[in-house]
C-alpha cells in the first residue's frame, strides 16, 4: 500500500510539476548581469558549476534522470549547444520534436532549479555531423561558412534569431522566470579566424552586434576569442583554465568546456581523464579566480542515427564523463567531483565577498589564495564561528612528484602531489583534490584503468548476466549498383555529398571498361594485375569488379591503388563511396566535401594507364534497404526477406533481422556487436547509429594511469589491441515488452548468430576510506559547526556506499576495518582487522539502496590495532530491487 501511494503522490507531484513546466515559470523574474570577478544574477555574484549535457544525445525519458543526477552531483547549471541540423533539416521545414524538444528540455532544467547556458552558435564543432550545419547550407549559392559572407551571415542570422525568439516566446530567459541565463555566440572561432584575414576579424564584430541586437538581454559569451568586443564575455576551454584571463578586467573568468574526458574514432583507443586531476584543474580554476565552469561533457551520450561528425568518430559519445553513456554514474569521478563541488559551494560566500583573493606563496611550487576581506584577523581568530562563509582558502601543490608540508597562519597541511585542499573556513581541511573518498563501480562494460596507490583501482568487466537474441535470424540481401530508376548516368566524376545531399552514407559510382585479348595476356605472361588507382578518396571505398568485392580502401584524403581480376571484353566496375560522419572542425570545412578527389585510373595495361575519371558513370544514392525503409516494423515488411542459417551466412552487403524481447526490468540495455563488422543497427525503427568492430593499435595504452601532471588524451588510454566500441545503447523508451524488431545492415560480413543484449547496470561497488579522510561535506553546513559549538575536526568521516537507483545492496562481498589493503575485487584483510567488520556493515547496508558507515573505533566495537592508522574497506554486490516491485505488486 505505501509502494501505491508514493506511487500516486510521484504521479501527483509530475502533474503539479508537468504545470510548472507548461507555465514556464521556474524562478522569480531575475536580471543577470556580471563584473569581474562572476555573473551576478539576482543582484548577487555566483558561483556556477556547470553539467554539460547535450540534449539530442539522450532520450526525452532519460532526461530527468540526468538532470537531477547533475543536480545531485553538485551542479547548479547546465550547458548545451543548439543543433541546427538536427532542427532545420531541410530549409524552411523545423523540428523541435522528441530528442530535438529544447523548450521540453530547458523548462526541465528550471523546473529542477538549475540555470541554463545556451550555445546557439550556431557553429558548434561538438563532434557532430558537418559540426551542427545542416549539410544543404554548402548549397547555397556564394555561401562561404563562418566568415564575412552575406548569404552565410543572413542563414545564421535567421536560425539564432529563430532560437532567441523560441526562448523568449517559451518565457525561458531570467528575466521572464526562466532558466536561460547566458547565451553563445560563434564557438572558438579564434582558432580559426586568422584563415580569414580581415574578414575573419569584420565577422567576429558582426557576429556579436547581431547577437546583442536580438534584445535576449543576458549575457553573450564567445569562447576560445581574444578579441571578443567589450559587451561580449570571452571564456576559456580546455583541460586547465586556471591561468587563462579573460580580455578585459570588466569580464569574468569563465571556463566553457572543461574537458573531463575525450571522444574518439573508430580503431582508436579509449581516453579517460582521471578524477584527481579534473578535480585537481576545477579546483584550481576557482582557486585563481574562476567563477563559472562547466564539465564538457557532464553526461556525453550517444551520437545516435548518423549525428556523429569526424570522419570517424564512433557512436558512444561517453566522453569519460562523470555520468556515462547510460546515464549511469561513473563512480569515483560522479563521487569525487560531488565532493569537489559542496567543497567549493562552501567557499561560496567568501569566494564572491571580494574583488580578488590574496595571494600567498607557500613554497617553490606551492601557493595559497585566501578569500576573505580581512585574511588574517578572520584566519587567527579564535572564535570558531566567525569564519564558515567569510574565509576561504586554496592550498595548492603543483608539484607533479611530491608531496609538501605547507603552513599557513600559523597551521601546518600537507599537500599531496598535484594536488589542492579546500579550506572553506580557513583553517580546516574539507577537501583535498587527489584524496579519493568516493566509491568505485564496476559496471558492465571493458576497459580497466588502474592507478597508483594513492588512487583506487577502477575496473570494469562484462556483466554476467547476459540475453541472446532467440529468435530466428532473416536476410535480406541487398543489391550492388543501381537499384532504381532515379540512378543518372552522366559523364565525369561527381563529388559525393553533391549527390547523396547527405541524405545516405552510401553512394554507388558505376561504370564499365573494355579490356582487350592483348591485355590479358600481357598481364598473364608478366604476372602483374591490373590497377584501379584513386588519386584521393575519405572515408572508405568498396571496389567491385563484375559483381565481386575486389577491396576496399578506409582513410582521409588518402590514394587508392586495387588490383583487379578483369576479363576479356567487358567489366562493370561499381564502386561504393561511403562517408563515416562529416567534418566538424576547421576553417573552409564545408569546402572539403567527401568522396573522391582528381583521377581515377586503370593502371598496368599494354598501352599505358587510362583515365577513367571522364567516363560515362552511373550514380545511385544509397542503398535499396535504405529507400524501402526496411528497418521500420512497417518498411521491413516490403523486403524479400529469407530465413537464415548459421551455415549460409554470407560475407558482404546483407540485411539482417530478428525479433527479441528486452530484459527485465528498468535498467538501461545495451547490444552487443562484437561479432559483427561494419554497418548501421535500427530497433523498432530507431537508428541506433553506425557500429564498426574496427581495433585500437596494439600499444600505446598505458598499465597505470597516474594522475600527476598535465593531462592530454593520449594519457591515459585503454583498450588496445580490442574494437573500440562493442556496446551500442538501446534507450528503454524505444523497446516494447516483447517483438523488437532488430534490423541490421552489414557491408563487410560477421556473425549476427552471435548478438546479444544485456541490462547495464553496477554490478559491484566498492571504497576504501580511512580514520585520516575528511568529515562528511554536509556536517559544515549542521548550525552546530556553522555556529561554532562544535569543532568540524571533532567529527568522524563517512564511507557512503550506493547501487543504481532501482536496485539495492544485496551482499556485502567484503568489508574490514584496519589494515585491508589490495583494490576492488582484490580486497584482502591486513594484520589488523576488526572482527564484527563484516556483520556492521552488512546491518548498516543490505537491502538499501545506499547507505553511510561513521570511520571510528566505536562504530566496529573496538580499536583494532591502537596507534595505527585504520581504514575500512568494503565491496558490495548490487541486485535489482526486486522485493519493491513484488510488495508493491501483492499490497495492490
Ligand atoms: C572543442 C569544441 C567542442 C568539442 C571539443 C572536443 O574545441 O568547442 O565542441 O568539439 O572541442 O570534444
Amino acid at each position: 500500500m505505501i509502494e501505491l501511494r508514493i506511487a500516486l503522490s510521484c504521479l501527483a507531484l509530475s502533474l503539479i510539476l508537468n504545470l510548472v513546466v507548461t507555465a514556464g515559470e521556474f524562478f522569480k523574474p531575475f536580471n543577470v548581469t556580471y563584473d569581474h570577478r562572476a555573473l551576478i544574477i539576482d543582484g548577487k555574484r555566483r558561483i556556477l558549476i556547470s553539467a554539460g549535457i547535450h540534449y539530442p544525445r539522450a532520450t526525452p525519458q532519460m532526461w530527468p534522470d540526468i538532470i537531477s543526477k547533475s543536480k545531485e552531483g553538485g551542479a547548479n547549471a547546465v550547458q548545451t549547444y543548439v543543433f541546427w541540423s538536427a532542427h532545420e533539416p531541410v530549409r524552411g521545414q523545423y523540428n523541435f520534436e522528441g530528442r530535438n524538444d529544447i523548450v521540453k528540455f530547458v523548462k526541465l532544467v528550471g523546473s529542477s532549479g538549475l540555470y541554463l547556458h545556451l550555445r546557439i552558435g550556431p557553429y558548434v564543432c561538438a563532434e557532430w555531423n558537418f559540426g551542427g550545419f545542416p549539410v544543404w547550407l554548402r548549397d547555397i549559392p556564394g555561401i562561404e561558412f563562418r566568415t564575412d559572407n552575406k548569404p552565410f551571415k543572413d542563414e545564421m542570422q535567421r536560425f539564432v534569431k529563430k532560437i532567441v525568439d523560441l526562448m523568449r516566446e517559451e518565457m525561458l530567459f531570467s528575466w521572464q522566470g526562466g532558466p536561460v541565463i547566458m547565451l553563445q555566440i560563434e564557438n572558438e572561432y579564434g582558432n580559426i579566424e586568422g584563415s580569414f584575414g580581415q574578414k575573419g576579424k569584420n565577422y567576429v564584430k558582426w557576429a556579436a552586434n547581431m547577437a546583442l541586437g536580438l534584445g535576449a538581454s543576458v549575457p553573450w559569451v564567445m569562447c576560445r576569442q581574444v578579441d571578443a568586443p567589450e559587451n561580449i564575455i570571452d571564456a576559456c576551454n580546455g583541460y586547465y583554465c586556471d591561468s587563462f584571463w579573460p580580455n578585459s578586467h570588466n569580464k569574468p573568468k569563465l571556463w566553457t568546456e572543461n574537458w573531463d574526458g575525450w571522444y574518439t574514432k573508430w580503431g582508436g583507443r579509449l581516453p579517460h581523464r582521471p578524477a584527481e586531476d579534473i578535480a585537481f584543474a576545477v579546483a584550481r580554476f576557482y582557486q585563481r579566480e574562476g567563477s563559472f565552469q562547466n564539465y564538457y561533457m557532464y553526461f556525453g551520450g550517444t551520437n545516435f542515427g548518423r549525428t556523429s561528425g569526424g570522419p570517424n568518430y564512433i557512436t558512444s559519445y561517453d566522453y569519460d564523463a562523470p555520468l556515462d553513456e547510460y546515464g549511469i554514474l561513473r563512480q569515483p569521478k560522479w563521487g569525487h567531483l560531488k565532493d569537489l563541488h559542496a567543497a567549493i559551494m562552501l567557499c561560496e560566500p567568501a569566494l564572491v565577498a571580494v574583488d580578488s583573493p590574496k595571494y600567498i606563496k607557500l613554497g617553490p611550487k606551492q601557493e595559497a589564495h585566501v578569500y576573505s576581506e580581512n585574511a588574517h584577523i578572520r584566519a587567527e581568530s579564535t572564535n570558531e564561528s566567525s569564519n564558515i562563509g567569510s574565509c576561504a582558502a586554496f592550498l595548492a601543490n603543483i608539484d607533479e612528484h611530491k608531496a609538501a608540508s605547507v603552513s599557513l597562519f600559523g597551521r601546518t597541511y600537507t599537500l599531496p602531489p598535484w594536488s589542492v585542499s579546500i579550506l572553506p573556513d580557513c583553517r580546516n581541511t574539507a577537501f583535498n583534490t587527489a584524496k579519493v573518498g568516493a566509491q568505485i563501480s564496476v559496471k558492465s562494460t571493458e576497459y580497466s584503468v588502474s592507478s597508483p596507490d594513492i588512487s583506487p583501482l577502477q575496473k570494469t568487466m562484462i556483466q554476467d548476466k547476459v540475453f541472446p537474441i532467440p529468435e530466428t535470424w532473416m536476410i535480406y540481401q541487398e543489391q550492388l549498383g543501381a537499384w532504381n530508376n532515379d540512378s543518372f548516368t552522366v559523364s565525369g566524376l561527381l563529388e559525393h555529398l553533391n549527390v547523396t545531399k547527405d541524405k545516405s552514407d552510401y553512394l554507388w559510382y558505376i561504370t564499365r571498361i573494355s579490356v582487350s585479348k592483348e591485355d590479358i595476356s600481357f598481364w598473364e605472361k608478366n604476372s602483374v594485375k591490373p590497377m584501379l588507382t584513386i588519386d584521393s578518396m575519405r572515408d572508405l571505398v568498396y571496389v567491385f569488379v563484375n559483381g565481386k568485392l575486389a577491396g576496399s580502401t578506409f582513410g582521409h584524403w588518402v590514394k587508392v591503388e586495387q588490383p583487379l581480376l578483369l576479363v576479356e571484353g567487358h567489366n562493370d566496375i561499381i564502386l561504393l563511396s561511403e562517408t563515416t560522419g562529416l567534418q566538424n572542425y576547421g576553417a573552409f570545412y564545408e569546402k572539403d566535401g567527401a568522396g573522391f578527389k582528381g583521377q581515377i585510373k586503370l593502371t598496368g595495361l599494354l598501352n599505358g594507364d587510362i583515365d577513367i575519371s571522364a567516363s560515362l558513370w552511373t550514380y545511385q544514392v544509397g542503398l535499396k534497404g535504405e529507400s524501402l525503409q526496411i528497418y521500420t516494423t512497417e518498411g521491413n515488411e516490403k523486403a524479400n526477406w529469407t530465413n537464415l542459417t548459421p551455415e549460409a551466412i554470407p560475407s558482404t552487403f546483407s540485411w539482417y533481422k530478428a525479433y527479441f524481447g528486452p530484459p527485465v526490468g528498468n535498467d538501461p540495455v545495451a547490444l552487443n556487436l562484437r561479432s559483427m563488422g561494419k554497418g548501421q543497427v535500427w530497433v523498432n525503427g530507431h537508428h541506433l547509429g553506425r557500429y564498426w568492430t574496427l581495433v585500437a593499435p596494439k600499444t600505446g595504452c598505458q598499465e597505470v594511469c597516474d594522475y600527476r601532471g598535465a593531462y592530454d588524451s593520449e594519457k591515459c588510454t585503454t583498450n588496445c589491441g580490442k574494437p573500440t566500441q562493442i556496446w551500442y545503447h538501446i534507450p528503454r523508451s524505444w523497446l516494447k515488452p516483447s517483438n523488437n524488431l532488430l534490423v541490421i545492415f552489414e557491408e563487410t560480413g560477421g556473425n549476427p548468430f552471435e548478438i546479444s543484449i544485456l541490462s547495464y547496470s553496477t554490478k559491484t561497488i566498492c571504497a576504501k576510506v580511512s580514520e585520516s579522510h575528511y568529515p562528511p561535506l554536509h556536517m559544515w553546513s549542521h548550525p552546530d559547526i556553522v555556529e561554532g559549538r562544535v569543532s568540524i575536526t571533532g567529527i568522524a568521516p563517512e564511507m557512503q556506499l550506493q547501487c543504481d537507483k532501482g536496485h539495492i545492496i544485496s551482499s556485502i562481498e567484503f568489508a574490514s576495518y584496519g589494515t585491508p589493503k589490495g583494490n576492488c575485487q582484490k580486497l584482502v584483510k591486513g594484520n589488523c582487522h576488526a572482527p564484527d567488520t563484516l556483520s556492521v556493515v552488512s546491518q548498516a547496508c543490505n537491502g538499501k539502496n545506499s547507505c553511510s558507515i561513521k570511520i571510528a573505533n566505536s562504530i566496529f566495537g573496538v580499536d583494532p590495532c591502537h596507534g595505527v592508522l585504520k581504514t575500512l574497506a568494503v565491496e558490495a554486490k548490487c541486485s535489482p530491487n526486486t522485493i519493491t516491485l513484488e510488495s508493491s505488486v501483492s499490497d495492490l
